[in-house]
């Protein structure tokens, strides 16, 4: 039965105790981790947010307390009153940094007793997510779960610390509005006051942090959160948060250069050392080209070559096929010495680019007595020549080639290029890149909706020199956003914004959108517009994103308390439930 606590008053985080405290006495509370039996002593390790200490039961000191304590198991609530003394030298544990001390106890309280936990306290416990998050007050207590939660609290409260000293206003904004649009579908709520219509929960307070750099607000940050309803990966939630901010009468170097300054200020006072300002920065045709991703990991070089006009006419015909009709050749070039790509690899890689829609991936192995591949025998004497010169071919090296569509055939070899890396452990410890994109095509295809979409957000201002293509040739026109890249992640982006309300009717006349359409959507929001709004320009860091980078988490589950799986359930709460049927009644909802 639990006890009260009346009396023992906690004196110290178990973490706290140590050599320095020695014969004075304690009082812990905390949750037991472990009991070992051991030659008539008891001992327990009690843990809390602090850490681990030893304490010691003796049948000689006090035979009742000792008695009691034979009786107590993983994850009881104790507080424990003691006094603490060093351990004998043979029995430190200098893996804990309370592991040259015990506490001999004298007083026990039970303050909570505890079923036996699915899991145990311990990290590699090898649990499935399923039951990690079902329990995750458990997961949470794991040592070292915490450490997360303490990172991320400090980037919030650096974040709050430093856009105040800036001179922005952190101001809140609705989660029951209209569609944000943000290139994810909208999570709805019915509204019971207005049947049959519904608040959509915003992707991102775009609209809002725009109306109050209309409202002359000038410098808005939030921490805020957003909704997305899209396919989920280890660095997407259905919920996340951004830290998202906006300013007037500004341009993108003014923007780039404060987040910047924020961001060194973030890594410096997290990890020690703040990378040199300015960040590089890329154009994205050009991060495409070399790259074959928008969001490049430049820990590593292996870049891209091009080869069209060298191989436009060669005698292997998958490259003179695919170059017409505007396609190109692509090739990587990795260096293997050590002979670390088995044949298996390469199979798996021809693999990789097949699931991602490529109808093979053609690769050479150079080698001092010639060159290897399915592909060679198809080479003349000219191609290869002017491969081995082009690509300061070596001996040991593999060619990886993708022909056609110039895109596709980056994008595919993009892939293969971050697989390499891993496979030939080319990415250093410790390393960190940072890199700015910019000059991004305001516009995408869709081939599914058949109409042109925003890169970014319909509010993304396209680049001067290129507006006038905004009717003529869509996929011409250059977008005035930014995005900001660590290790292959995109961790922020934003654009100066269009602040001219007929400019905005076009870039919704470009997306495909009838009139009547996006009056109805965004009328208010141009209309907004059309009363003097000032230049502005924004951006928002994915905060989540930051914290999983930051702390090394391979996921940004980690660093959020209660994230929901991979098919956005919360297993704890069972979210999304079922609703009853008054409930949908009383909001004129029915079910097929
Ligand atoms: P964007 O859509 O690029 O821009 O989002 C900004 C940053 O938010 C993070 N992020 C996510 N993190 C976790 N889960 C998700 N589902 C998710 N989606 C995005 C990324 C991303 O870089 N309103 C604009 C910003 C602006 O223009 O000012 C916006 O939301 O790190």
């Amino acid at each position: 039965m639990p006890e009260k606590t009346a009396g023992l008053r906690r004196s110290h985080y178990c973490g706290e105790i140590n050599e320095d405290l020695a014969g004075s006495e304690v009082t812990i509370a905390g949750w037991v981790q472990r009991r070992r039996d051991h030659g008539g002593l008891v001992f327990l390790d009690m843990r809390d947010r602090s850490g681990l200490v030893q304490t010691v039961f003796d049948p000689q000191e006090d035979p009742e307390t000792h008695r009691r304590a034979r009786d107590l198991r993983p994850e009881y609530v104790l507080a424990l009153r003691g006094t603490v003394r060093p351990r004998p030298a043979d029995m430190e544990n200098p893996k804990l940094k309370t592991g040259k001390v015990e506490i001999l106890i004298r007083e026990l309280r039970v303050l909570n007793g505890s079923k036996t936990p699915p899991f145990q306290i311990e990290e590699d416990q090898n649990v499935s997510e399923n039951v990690r998050l079902k329990y995750r007050y458990l997961d949470l207590r794991i040592p070292g779960r915490l450490e997360l939660f303490v990172l991320r609290d400090k980037i919030t409260r650096i974040t709050r610390d430093f856009f105040s000293g800036e001179g922005f206003l952190e101001v809140e904004t609705p989660f029951l509005t209209r569609s944000t649009p943000e290139g994810a579908r909208d999570f709805l709520v019915p509204s019971r006051l207005s049947p049959g219509r519904f608040y959509a929960l915003p992707q991102s307070p775009q609209i809002f942090k725009q109306l109050l750099m209309i409202a002359g607000f000038d410098r808005y940050y939030q921490i805020a959160r957003c909704f997305r309803d899209e396919d989920l990966r280890a660095d997407r939630q259905p919920e996340f948060t951004q830290v998202d901010l906006e300013m007037s009468f500004v341009d993108e170097e003014d923007v780039m250069g404060l987040l910047e300054k924020y961001a060194r200020r973030i890594f410096r006072e997290t990890l020690g050392e703040a990378p040199p300002a300015p960040f590089p920065r890329l154009a994205h045709a050009e991060a495409m080209a070399r790259y074959g991703s928008d969001r490049p990991d430049l820990r590593y070089d292996l870049e891209i070559r091009d080869l069209t006009h060298l191989l436009r006419n060669s005698s292997a015909r998958i490259f003179s096929e695919g170059v017409k009709d505007g396609g190109a050749v692509r090739v990587l070039k990795a260096e293997d010495p050590r002979g670390r790509l088995s044949r298996r690899h390469l199979d798996d890689l021809v693999s990789l680019a097949q699931s991602l829609g490529a109808p093979g991936l053609a690769w050479i192995r150079t080698a001092q007595d010639g060159w290897r591949g399915p592909l060679v025998k198809f080479l003349s004497p000219e191609d290869i020549r002017g491969m081995k010169t082009e690509l300061d071919c070596g001996d040991a090296d593999i060619l990886f080639f993708m022909s056609g569509e110039k895109d596709q055939a980056s994008i595919i070899l993009g892939r293969i290029r971050q697989e390499l890396a891993r496979l030939l452990d080319l990415i250093p410890e410790n390393a960190r890149s940072l890199v700015w994109i910019t000059r991004f095509p305001l516009f995408e295809y869709s081939k599914e909706e058949r109409r042109w979409v925003s890169s970014h957000h319909p509010f993304t201002a396209p680049e001067e020199d290129s507006l006038q293509f905004l009717e003529s040739d869509p996929g011409r026109v250059l977008s005035r956003a930014y995005d900001l890249v660590l290790n292959g992640n995109e961790i922020g982006g934003g654009s100066v914004r269009i602040h001219r309300p007929e400019i905005q009717e076009r870039v919704f006349q470009a997306l495909g959108l009838p009139r009547e359409e996006y009056r109805e959507k965004f009328g208010f929001f141009l209309e907004a517009l059309s009363y003097g709004a000032p230049p502005h320009g924004g951006c928002a860091f994915g905060l989540d994103r930051l914290a999983a980078l930051l702390s090394g988490s391979g996921s940004i589950r980690e660093v959020i308390a209660f994230p929901k799986t991979q098919k956005g359930v919360c297993p704890l709460t069972e979210a999304p439930g079922p609703a009853r049927a008054a409930q949908l009644s009383e909001l004129g909802l029915k079910l097929p």
